[in-house]
């Protein structure tokens, strides 16, 4: 930023500046009391907007020259832009829109940046390094360290209370995690346990039981196979046996075929007598009706249109009455030769059937194979059960060893999510990546403080990991003056260099020895003839004006408000 102009009246103890600034380093002396200061403030309070000497806009008046009414400060910036400050009203206007650099407080009050708190300190140098602690930024420098994508993402709601909150809550999930891998293996954990922890898996062999289902289908068709094969053979004994049963009972009937015979004569002998008798009792009823023969007396008798001789019997009347008996005599002897009749025929046809079954009967079946088959049966169904029994026991372990890789599944991807939340916890510590930020937004920073303690051969200035300033190795409150005000001036120029605003604005210098007078000015002229500053503003007391710089320094003597000589570099 090269500030090309200064126009001011009535501000503070400046009565009338208005002047080109011609070289890259402008040194404002005087006296105490000539207004210098006034000077350096009425830039500031024109480039910053923030009030200066009184607290609130409303006292601006207080600004203005004693005995003037109006004042105001004009700064041109790069012989274009003007930034216009009118007094009483305090507020400043810009030429054109143009945004001026948020760190020029910074730059205009070297004493700006070490007045912060450490916590402010940091978030200006986040900003100024153009580092972002948001809440993207942190979760693509999460993904990027290879940290678990969704775990990640459900940590995210947790980043708005801050890092410290992220990684409290990074480290209370890797420790549900661990908890539920205790739960899970019944075991404490250890990281190095949990990497290899496998939970414990019955003897199993795979390998030999994988024909197990095979074999029990085959000895099952065996079975099958057996079973009918045994079933054929009792059906061939039951066949036989039935069989030999029916010739049995043939042969029953047919032994008794001659009795039969017997029988059959001796009722049929009967029933001749009986029907003998029968007949003759109802010759007998004729007589009743018969009639002498006329030739010889005998009893005659017409039945069936014929003439039957009447036998004379004593006591007709007496048989006459049995003969209802008779008949009922010869009815059942006419059944029973019936029955013998029928029963005969029958065992007639028995001794012929005999022969027939005698022929169909064939070998009696072989107990000896049956017995084979009833005894393979059993031996069959022995091995099956044994058979099952090892398919049901391979069955089993085959579960509980599935059982158990779930559980080392479980359990390892527990102690992995461990890890993963771990990995979390560890990039949100502290030093991870809070830290990383703050090294990029510290290191170009103390690094640009290296380099000028290097050419001023002031003690070097650095800004520590939690934002306190040290210069020498002493922290900053117990510097001496000159020793801070060194380290302002290192301090407001790096952030001038950093910020590219390329402006250093110095009051008092006079703090310095001449011996740092004159390495003040060898280094802004060193700044200014490297191009890294456009303007240097410095401003302090001295008896009289210098006599020789180099030619990239002004020298303006001031005195009661006004420039009084100037004094270019020889
Ligand atoms: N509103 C004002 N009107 C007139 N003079 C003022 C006003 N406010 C302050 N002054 C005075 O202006 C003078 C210049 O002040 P300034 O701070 O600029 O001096 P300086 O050159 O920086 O002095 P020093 O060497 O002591 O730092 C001082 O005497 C101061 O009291
Ligand atoms: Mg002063």
């Amino acid at each position: 930023m090269k500030l090309s102009r200064l126009s001011i009246k009535n501000f503070l103890g400046v009565h009338e500046v208005e002047m080109p600034l011609t070289h890259p380093v402008t040194l404002f002396s005087g006296k105490n009391g000539a207004g210098k200061s006034s000077l350096q403030e009425a830039v500031r309070m024109a480039l910053t907007g923030e009030t200066v000497r009184v607290g609130l806009k409303k006292e601006c008046i207080q600004l203005v020259t004693e005995g003037a009414k109006l004042g105001f400060v004009e700064v041109e910036i790069d012989h274009k832009i003007c930034v216009a400050l009118c007094l009483p009203a305090g507020k400043a206007t810009l030429s054109e829109d143009y945004v001026l650099p948020r760190a020029l407080p910074h730059v205009l009050d070297a004493q700006h940046f070490t007045r912060l708190g450490c916590n402010e300190r940091g978030k200006f140098l986040f900003s100024l390094m153009g580092l972002n602690a948001g809440r993207t930024e942190v979760q693509r420098r999460l993904l990027e360290k290879g940290c678990d994508t969704q775990k990640v993402e459900a940590l995210m709601p947790l980043l708005r209370s801050g890092f410290d909150a992220a990684h409290e809550g990074a480290k209370d999930k890797a420790r549900d995690q661990k908890a539920a891998w205790r739960t899970l293996t019944g075991e404490t954990y250890g990281e190095k346990k949990a990497a290899t922890w496998q939970a414990k898996r019955p003897e199993f062999d795979r390998a030999a039981s994988a024909d197990l289902p095979h074999r029990l289908s085959a000895l099952d068709a065996e079975l099958a196979e057996t079973h009918q094969h045994l079933g054929g053979l009792q059906a061939d004994h039951k066949r036989y046996a039935d069989s030999a049963q029916r010739l049995a009972e043939w042969r029953e009937k047919g032994s008794q075929h001659a009795c039969i015979a017997d029988t059959l004569a001796r009722d049929q002998a009967e029933l001749k007598e009986w029907e003998t008798k029968v007949a003759t009792l109802k010759a007998l009823s004729f007589s009743k009706n018969a009639l002498p023969c006329p030739h010889c007396d005998t009893l005659l008798a017409l039945e069936d249109g014929e003439l039957h001789a009447v036998p004379l019997t004593q006591g007709i009347e007496e048989n006459l009455s049995r003969l209802p008996e008779y008949e009922e005599a010869v009815c059942q002897l006419k059944q029973a030769v019936t029955n013998d009749e029928r029963a005969l025929a029958d065992a007639k046809a028995a001794v012929k059937a005999i022969a027939e079954l005698e022929l169909a009967l064939g070998a009696k079946p072989d107990e000896t194979t049956l017995q084979a088959a009833r005894e393979h049966l059993e031996k069959l169904k022995i091995d099956r059960g044994a058979l099952a029994e090892k398919w049901a026991a391979y069955q089993e372990a085959e579960r509980q060893v599935t059982q158990a890789d779930e559980r080392t599944a479980k359990a390892l991807s527990a102690h992995e999510s461990v890890l993963a939340w771990n990995e979390i916890a560890d990039a949100l510590a502290p030093e991870g990546i809070p830290g990383e930020m703050l090294a990029e937004a510290l290191t170009p920073l103390n690094e640009r403080l290296e380099d000028s303690a290097a050419i001023t051969e002031w003690a070097q200035v650095v800004v520590t990991k939690d934002m306190h300033v040290q210069a020498g190795g002493r922290s900053y409150a117990l510097l001496s003056e000159s020793e801070k005000w060194r380290a302002d001036a290192m301090l407001a120029e790096a952030i001038s260099y950093l910020s590219k605003i390329k402006l250093v604005v110095l009051d008092r210098f006079d703090v310095l020895d001449l011996k740092g007078r004159e390495e003040l000015l060898t280094w802004l002229d060193r700044l200014a003839q490297g191009g890294e500053i456009d303007t240097a503003l410095i401003f302090g007391t001295l008896k009289a004006l210098p006599q020789s710089f180099s030619q990239n320094i002004a020298t303006h003597w001031l005195e009661k408000g006004v420039i009084v000589e100037f004094k270019e570099a020889a």
